[in-house]
């Protein structure tokens, strides 16, 4: 099997460096066109230049491929909706979106402002979802969409200084999850990536001889499977350094407490027991839990329920 994207049109937001740069000359190389997006500012956000992603876009052309430029802020909406319509007018569909444009403002949650923490939330969240929205229909008349969220270990895992991203980037798996439900009866599959790579965004961050490792090239195959047509569905897979890997959310089995034994000193007598790991449970979809603990009690009281 060879994974190939030809006449399908790709946009991937931030695609001026680092990850996006590779996702976007990786999708142009087996065949797609390319709207290559990137406000162009600095790692913090501020600023703003078209000359990476017209770089870009030069590369993808003399590489003997089709590739469009734009600048849009993602987290504006009347930008993100006319980089949409640029992509429709020049080729007519949208395939893939691939949304990776992002920033940092790192702080403890202390001493970072409320500025900073919503400015970052804007371009990774609001950013994700006024560029997933914009082409959301489009998929949808086409009965034909693959998505990416980034999303990173920060936001699945946390990280030290970092409440402003890592609740963003968390917001992902909310987003997607949803959204996989609603976009499978026309085709519109979602995933996510939690890359880790030596980019811009990381610099300082990362030993010198570690750095070939995780350069973003050995990240972009896994985002390609995800975005090609065999691409699998809420899948959040991590990726960096060549390593390829999948997280997932799991409840516990639980413990039913009869009303008499309600009470907060029991859940912490028994607090063990009630995120005991053995026989862990993986929900696809939310009734899935109201069910479980309906049916779990009613086991427990002897009561029956109705068929449903
Ligand atoms: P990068 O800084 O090299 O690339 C991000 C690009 O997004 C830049 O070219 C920037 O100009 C663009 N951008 C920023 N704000 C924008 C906006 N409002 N509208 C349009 N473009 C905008 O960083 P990198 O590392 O390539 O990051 C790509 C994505 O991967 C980001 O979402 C980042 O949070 C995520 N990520 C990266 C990790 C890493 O280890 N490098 C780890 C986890 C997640």
């Amino acid at each position: 099997m060879t994974i190939r994207f030809d006449g399908q049109v790709a946009i991937v937001t931030g695609a001026g460096n680092g990850l996006g740069r590779s996702h976007a000359l990786a999708l142009a190389a087996r065949g797609a066109r390319v709207l290559v997006n990137d406000l162009g500012g600095a790692t913090d956000g501020s600023g703003g230049s078209l000359s990476s992603a017209e770089q870009v876009v030069e590369e993808i052309r003399a590489a003997g491929g089709e590739a469009l430029v734009n600048g849009a802020n993602v987290a504006d909406n009347n930008e993100v909706e006319a980089m949409v319509q640029q992509a429709l007018d020049a080729w007519g569909r949208v395939d893939i979106l691939i949304n990776n444009a992002g920033i940092l403002r790192d702080s403890t949650f202390s001493k970072g402002s409320l500025d900073d923490f919503w400015k970052v939330v804007d371009v990774h969240l609001k950013g994700t979802v006024n560029c997933t929205k914009a082409v959301w229909d489009v998929m949808r008349e086409q009965g034909y969409g693959r998505i990416i969220l980034t999303a990173s270990a920060s936001g699945l895992y946390g990280n030290f200084g970092q409440s402003n991203y890592g609740t963003a980037k968390a917001a992902m798996i909310g987003l997607m999850n949803v959204l996989h439900l609603e976009g499978a009866r026309n085709n519109i599959r979602v995933n996510i990536l939690a890359p880790t790579a030596a980019t811009r965004m990381t610099e300082g961050l990362i030993p010198e001889p570690v750095l070939p490792l995780l350069a973003p090239e050995a990240i972009t195959p896994g985002v390609l499977y995800m975005v090609s047509e065999e691409a699998p569905s809420r899948v959040i897979m991590g990726a960096g350094a060549g390593v390829f890997a999948v997280s997932r959310m799991y409840e516990s089995e639980g413990l039913f407490l009869p009303e008499q034994e309600r009470t907060p000193e029991v859940i912490a007598e028994r607090f063990a027991e009630i995120s005991d790991s053995t026989g862990q449970h993986e929900l696809k979809e939310a009734s899935q839990q109201t069910m479980r603990f309906v049916q779990k009690a009613a086991t427990a009281l002897g009561v029956a329920l109705p068929k449903s």
